[in-house]
């Protein structure tokens, strides 16, 4: 085969990987492929039934191609080749994007603040939020029971055409991270003009694998969305989770109410500055 023929297959069989991902993986020892693409393949043959390793390495080495063949001889339609190509990848996002993760039941020490949300597969679907605030008041020393304080309506679809948490401008990721209190974002527009809470550091689930580093700047906003009226369906978001203004509005004042500091917002910059004072739960639901 010609050098030329062997690069416009490759080209090809790349433009057929489902997204997030963008070229096929596979083993190369002379030229190791590493990337948060193999973290998150690695990420999805971890869940699998078929496969008993263990191993969020971010290389694509032996261990991760033994992993691909059991998952790939786990399902006979696709071939036991050890890559990481456009079926097999395509297979292993359907069957292992959910990561399973339940929403905890108390808040931990040291966090102020938890607030839970239960989206649908189908984002589409616009559901509540709810902030609890703690009912122990020593805040350093024991975890306590949560207690609702405020339920607001949310939108939490990204811009992917297909349910996917784990591209740049998908659906808002499920599992539990740590967060906190900004000062407004200076796009008003798109963000609105209140404080927001930041999601800083994923602890569990798909945002304990994406947040920060792979999925940075995800948000709990709202905006000043031209035509927008409040009996219509919020804009789909960069996978930032959207509220009607009256309620985002609300929230930062009951944040502070409940003793929450605003912090100077950061934007995106890395690493966190703060010590964040509240924790976001994302339960993902039929
Ligand atoms: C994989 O690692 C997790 C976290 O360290 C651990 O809880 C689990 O038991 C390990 N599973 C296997 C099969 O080694
Ligand atoms: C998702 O939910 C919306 C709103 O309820 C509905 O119109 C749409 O048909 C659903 N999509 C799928 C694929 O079920
Ligand atoms: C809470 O934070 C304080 C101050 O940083 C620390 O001393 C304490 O160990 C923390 N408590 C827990 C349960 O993590
Ligand atoms: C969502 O919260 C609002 C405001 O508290 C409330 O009026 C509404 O009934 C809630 N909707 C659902 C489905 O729980």
């Amino acid at each position: 085969m010609s050098p030329l023929f062997v690069l416009l297959v490759s080209v090809l069989v790349n433009a057929d990987m489902p997204q997030p991902f963008k070229r096929v993986l596979q083993r190369n020892d002379d030229n190791p492929v590493t990337g948060n693409d193999v973290l998150i393949a690695q990420t999805l043959m971890d869940r699998s039934p078929f496969v008993q390793a263990n191993f969020t390495s971010g290389v694509y080495d032996e261990t991760m191609e033994t992993a691909v063949q059991s998952f790939q001889k786990g399902h006979e339609q696709l071939n036991p080749d050890g890559v990481f190509g456009p079926e097999t990848a395509s297979l292993a996002l359907k069957l292992h994007i959910r990561d399973g993760y339940k929403h905890i039941t108390m808040i931990p020490a040291n966090y102020t603040y938890l607030i839970k949300v239960s989206p649908h597969v189908n984002r589409t679907i616009e559901i509540n939020a709810t902030l609890f605030a703690r009912h122990s008041k020593s805040l350093l020393i024991e975890d306590s029971v949560p207690v609702p304080v405020m339920e607001f309506k949310v939108r939490c679809h990204g811009k992917d055409f297909a349910p996917n948490q784990f591209s740049t401008d998908g659906d808002t990721p499920s599992g539990l991270a740590k967060i906190d209190l900004n000062s407004a974002e200076a796009d008003t527009k798109d963000i609105g003009p209140y404080p927001i809470n930041r999601i800083v550091e994923g602890l569990d689930g798909n945002l304990g694998l994406l947040a920060p580093n792979i999925r940075n700047g995800l948000l709990i906003h709202t905006g000043e969305w031209s035509g927008w009226t409040p009996d219509q369906p919020m804009p789909n978001s960069d996978g930032c989770i959207h509220g009607h203004p009256d309620d985002i509005n609300k929230l930062w004042k009951t944040l502070v109410g409940l003793g929450v500091t605003i912090r100077d917002n950061p934007y995106g910059k890395l690493p966190y500055p703060y010590v964040p004072q509240g924790l976001l739960s994302v339960e993902e639901i039929e």
